[in-house]
């Protein structure tokens, strides 16, 4: 579970401090697939490196079933996997050596991380590619490799920032599978999007974020009750509008 509490984060740009995130909270359950909806600049990623320690809060608490992400960053970093498209893998390591790399890194013995290396690769269809350099691999290789990285210590909590944006379709069917699948077992999901339609496929539950504001968050067959709508599209741009948001 991760548990979000009154966050704010600003940054310093060269004139001024611009907040990014105005008092956010909520709180994403096991067995259940948060999405963090909002364009581009709403706040996601900031709110997703918040979560996985990589920033830290000017106020408010985050927690990651019960650690706080402050004073216990490495029990946090332990449960969290997260997938960002600013991870690009490159050079002359194999996937194999590349995943391995990352497991150690995540303090997992050999044997363990070539027993996950094996029951992931089988999972993704990867086999075929294992061993070749990653910069002869195709780009969908190469985004399966990330997503593997990404998760290679099974990790409790799975954060993935625009998962399908730049994937080609066979990839992104993959990633769709996998969040499935991950949320049967019972793993505490948040994925940031800005494409409604997939939250609408994908998600249980949905926080809409607008200019570091999280302005309305439920179940999507409540929110689409709330609003009379059939489309969480509507809901999005009547509320953009009422910001004096446009587009
Ligand atoms: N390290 C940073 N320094 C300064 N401004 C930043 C930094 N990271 C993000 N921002 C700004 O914060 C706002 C929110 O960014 P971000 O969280 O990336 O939004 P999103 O992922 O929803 O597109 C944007 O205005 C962005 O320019
Ligand atoms: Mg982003």
């Amino acid at each position: 579970m991760v548990t979000v509490q009154d966050l704010s984060k600003s940054f310093k740009t060269k004139k001024q401090m611009k907040q990014v995130l105005d008092h956010i909270s909520f709180t994403a359950q096991p067995g259940n697939i948060y999405g963090l909806l909002g364009p581009n600049g709403a706040g996601k990623t900031t709110t997703l490196r918040l979560i996985a320690t990589l920033l830290k809060p000017d106020s408010g608490t985050v927690t990651v079933d019960g650690s706080d992400t402050v004073t216990h960053s490495r029990a946090v970093r332990d449960k969290i996997g997260l997938l960002t498209g600013e991870m690009r893998l490159s050079g002359n390591l194999s996937p194999r050596e590349t995943l391995r790399f990352f497991g150690q890194l995540n303090h997992m013995d050999r044997k363990a991380v070539d027993e996950r290396i094996a029951s992931l690769s089988s999972y993704f269809g990867m086999d075929d590619y294992l061993d070749r350099p990653i910069d002869r691999l195709s780009s969908g290789m190469k985004q399966k490799i990330s997503l593997a990285v990404s998760i290679i210590h099974d990790p409790k909590i799975i954060m993935f920032d625009e998962p399908t944006s730049n994937l080609d379709i066979l990839a992104v069917k993959t990633v769709i599978d996998f969040l499935f699948d991950e949320r049967r077992q019972g793993k505490t999901i948040i994925l940031s999007t800005h494409i409604l339609s997939e939250a609408e496929k994908l998600c249980d539950t949905v926080g809409i974020l607008l200019d570091g504001q999280l302005v309305v968050q439920g179940s999507i067959p409540s929110l689409l009750e709330q609003y009379h709508t059939p489309r969480l599209e509507d809901i999005f741009f009547e509320l953009a509008r009422e910001r004096g948001l446009t587009t």
